[in-house]
């Protein structure tokens, strides 16, 4: 406690000397967000985050999450300095989507909407007509298939089938997954759900067809959280990364929340859904990069031209 203290002591004082502003996701530890909260930063999901970053006044960003988060900071900020206390937080859905084989694909397929999700690079958003995050990815769907376009959607092929599903929009996948997500196991939360059958179901859209198929909610961070603190009911079972939690509690002290399994039939594994990546995010190392002022995203100026505008366009669909 006493090394927690000291250390969020120090952050604050070189936050305020280096005029910079902590914005962490949902999915980064308690004391992480709990910082980014003390000291006027920011926690929010990926869309909020990039929200944020444009509207706070602080010329440095320190963005506590996975690369992609960073490098949408610096797209939107080219004037800010970014840095993140990692910059080895990838993300599978972004390492699973190289930017040349993606490029290909959309070539060979000229005759659709190009929508990546948040979870890429900036080269793969460069390649595309809108980017899309799960908070948002329903309605701009709905939006473009009302136009009557067909899509391409990369990378994350578990929450394009959920949107595929829900919009009846033709949607052409790309074959990727989020290595928390996908390790959901419906047989897990089927039992979990009838050992508690008062408690309701929350589930990322990343997740398995057969785990949303089993929710009384999907949707992104930030909806789950609200989920939690509206429906009517005192417990549930959550279906997301367990970093998560930390706010869940916050937003509804006297309910109960449940971890959903990610092992099959007879798993002991009960409590391993968190981001291996989100883990590089903590006191110690943001003590270390403010320190340093090491870690800092560049984006190519050229890239960035073409990166900033399906982003900006969500943006303004968004508003
Ligand atoms: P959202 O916070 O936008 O729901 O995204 C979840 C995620 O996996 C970020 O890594
Ligand atoms: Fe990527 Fe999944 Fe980690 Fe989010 S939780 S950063 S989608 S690997």
């Amino acid at each position: 406690a006493d090394e927690k203290a000291a250390l969020t002591a120090r952050i604050r004082e070189l936050l305020k000397a280096q005029n910079a502003t902590l914005v962490a996701h949902y999915y980064t530890s308690p004391e992480l967000q709990e910082v980014a909260d003390a000291t006027g930063g920011y926690v929010s999901d990926s869309l909020d985050m990039a929200r944020f970053g444009t509207e706070c006044s602080a010329s440095t960003l320190i963005v506590a999450g996975v690369r992609f988060m960073g490098e949408t900071a610096k797209i939107l900020n080219p004037e800010k300095r970014v840095l993140m206390p990692d910059l080895g937080a990838e993300c599978s859905l972004d390492l699973g989507c190289p930017p040349d084989e993606f490029a290909a694909f959309c070539d060979q397929h000229p005759d659709r909407e190009v929508v990546v999700y948040a979870n890429t690079s900036a080269a793969v958003k460069a390649r595309a007509d809108w980017m899309a995050t799960s908070g948002i990815a329903l309605d701009l769907v709905k939006h473009l298939h009302a136009e009557g376009k067909k899509i391409l959607w990369a990378p994350d092929r578990h929450l394009g089938a959920w949107v595929q599903r829900e919009t009846g929009a033709d949607i052409l996948l790309w074959d990727g997954s989020c290595v928390v997500h996908e390790a959901f196991k419906a047989d897990g939360i089927a039992r979990l759900k009838a050992e508690h059958p008062d408690a309701l179901v929350l589930v990322h859209p990343e997740s398995p067809a057969e785990v949303v198929a089993l929710a009384d909610f999907v949707g992104s961070t930030t909806g789950i959280i609200k989920a939690a603190r509206e429906l009517p009911a005192q417990k549930f079972i959550v279906a997301t990364d367990n970093g998560i939690f930390h706010k869940m509690r916050e937003a509804a002290p006297e309910k109960t929340f449940i971890e959903a399994p990610t092992g099959g039939k007879g798993a002991t594994c009960v409590s391993c859904a968190h981001c291996p990546w989100m883990a590089m995010n903590g006191l110690r190392s943001l003590v270390g990069v403010l320190e340093r002022g090491d870690n800092e995203i560049f984006v190519d100026p050229a890239l960035r031209e073409r990166a900033v505008q399906p982003i900006q366009r969500l943006l303004d669909f968004a508003r």
